[in-house]
């Protein structure tokens, strides 16, 4: 038998374990390019994340996995099969619309049943799927209704429940709680993670709310533009950003160009210091809000005195924005109750350069 090493056994596991894999992927409109050359994968049971602005090139990217785009170039494999010109029918994959898209006429059940029907299956077993999906959405008692007669909710979950109904091999979702109120939101959010989690199926998700993102992937694929910016785990995304895109896209920060010296300090345009071991260079560092500290509230390191220029209170928290040595920086704490600073205070700040990100100049 052939002895693998163990990078090789790695790669031929992680191979055997990848659902979705776009290789090299472009979507071209005419002079207009929705997408340019990505390359993203979900491994099994993965849920992964497509985050961007509007217009980036999500729901294209989406639907060249579906089958209702065909890629200008590269390919889109499912299970290790190529996929990239086959019909959606053949792709093993249910997808969720931003507008649900259900079947206006049918009932509940009926749209819930509509892919089984066109399979042929059996009445009994159909109506066996159909309770199984209508329990895992919680909602046994909506059978006989008409979409007419649900909230958005209710109509987000009837069209989850439909598009599992199949049991995809992987399940796309475009900005499926886009048309719900914030609270409702928040909660679908978590509803959906569970029932993804319970059918551990593997799952793309288009999004351009950055707290859904961080809140529900394994994995985030930053996109702009039509190009990948970044993929990583939410940790990596919100930490350790690879550029200036994405540290600002993802959470609040203030960037700061400026120059690594031989000694690891980086120093900003400005003439803010910072003592910290990042390579020598050109550089933007991410300060993001909750890196700067009160001095007051016994924060380590040298304090800056800060003036400030704006401050939003939150109820939880205030923002503020501050003036020190030459350059703006948001900062965001929770102050006692009756301690809120005001435009003009004066702070004494501490900013921990520890786990500052300095994005290195190309
Ligand atoms: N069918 C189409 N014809 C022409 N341009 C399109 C079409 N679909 C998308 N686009 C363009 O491609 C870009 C990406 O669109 P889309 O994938 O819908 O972005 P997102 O989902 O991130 O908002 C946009 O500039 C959009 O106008
Ligand atoms: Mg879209």
């Amino acid at each position: 038998m052939l002895a693998l090493s163990k990078e090789e056994q790695t790669t031929v596991q992680e191979a055997g374990d990848l659902v979705v894999e776009l290789r090299s992927v472009s979507k071209h409109y005419g002079d207009t390019v929705a997408v340019a050359n990505a390359s993203l994968s979900a491994r099994r049971g993965e849920l992964v994340c497509l985050l961007g602005p509007s217009g980036c090139g999500k729901t294209t990217t989406l639907r060249m996995v579906a089958g209702f785009v065909e890629p200008t170039s590269g390919t889109v494999s499912i299970n290790g099969v190529d996929m990239t010109r086959q019909p959606p029918y053949r792709r093993d994959t249910g997808m969720v619309f931003q507008s649900y898209a259900l079947f206006p006429h049918m009932t509940v059940a009926e749209n819930i049943a509509f892919g089984l029907e066109n399979l042929k299956w059996a009445r009994v077993d159909r109506e066996k799927r159909v309770s199984e999906m209508l329990k895992l959405v919680e909602l046994p008692h909506l059978a006989q209704r008409l979409p007419s007669q649900l909230s958005g909710g209710q109509q987000q979950r009837i069209a989850l429940a439909r598009a599992l109904a199949m049991r995809p091999a992987v399940l796309l979702l475009d900005e499926p709680f886009s048309n719900l109120d914030a609270q409702l939101r928040v909660r679908m959010r978590e509803e959906l993670r569970e029932v993804i989690r319970g059918v551990d199926v593997t799952t793309l998700f288009v999004t351009h709310d950055q707290e859904e993102a961080l809140t529900m992937s394994d994995r985030i694929v930053v996109m702009n533009a039509g190009q990948i910016e970044q993929v990583g785990t939410p940790g990596e995304i919100y930490e350790a950003p690879s550029t200036s895109f994405v540290a600002k896209f993802i959470g609040w920060c203030s960037l700061l160009n400026g120059i690594v010296d031989a000694d690891g300090v980086f120093t900003s345009g400005g003439g803010l210091r910072l003592k910290g071991h990042w390579s020598p260079g050109a550089g933007t560092a991410v300060i993001r809000p909750e890196q700067i500290k009160l001095s007051s509230d016994g924060a380590r390191g040298t304090a800056l005195t800060a003036l400030v220029l704006q401050s939003h209170y939150y109820g939880g928290a205030t923002r503020l924005l501050l003036e020190v040595n030459g350059e703006q920086l948001t900062m965001e704490d929770r102050f006692a109750f009756g301690r809120q600073p005001k435009v003009g205070d004066v702070l004494a700040i501490v900013i921990s350069a520890d786990d500052i990100r300095v994005i290195q100049s190309k």
